[in-house]
């Protein structure tokens, strides 16, 4: 979806993405396959903490980013901090910091945006 946002809107650039299931990446990579946007898409197989920072020393700049691996603030936390150094000015940052750190009570700012007590 993202890469073809990115083709709809002329931008020149590319999606990278990265992921730790091998099945997991061998679907994702045929739906793109399918999609026809190959080109726009580049994706690695493993661990987004080991990948991301070499990935970034590659590109230019980083505009947009969504952390979807994981839900765990702390997880969050630690991806955020692994793009931080790259960002454009204009760049956004999208996350879901949802419901297992809700249900483990882990995370109280969840609640409070659920409005529960
Ligand atoms: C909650 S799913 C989200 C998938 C996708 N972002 C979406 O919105 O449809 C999490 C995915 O991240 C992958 N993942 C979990 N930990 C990872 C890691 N350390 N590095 C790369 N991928 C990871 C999982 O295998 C799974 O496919």
């Amino acid at each position: 979806m993202l890469a073809q946002a990115l083709v709809d809107s002329g931008c020149d650039g590319r999606v990278a993405t990265f992921e730790l299931n091998p099945e997991n990446a061998d679907i994702a990579g045929k739906n793109v396959k399918a999609a026809g946007l190959d080109e726009h898409v580049k994706l690695q197989v493993g661990d987004r903490r080991q990948l991301i920072e070499a990935a970034l020393q590659n590109e230019i700049d980083l505009h947009f980013a969504f952390i979807g691996a994981s839900h765990f603030y702390d997880e969050v936390t630690v991806e955020f901090e692994l793009i931080s150094p790259k960002p454009a000015p204009d760049a956004l940052v999208l996350f879901d910091n949802s419901y297992r750190t809700e249900e483990d009570g882990k995370d109280p700012r969840v609640k409070a945006l659920s409005g529960r007590s």
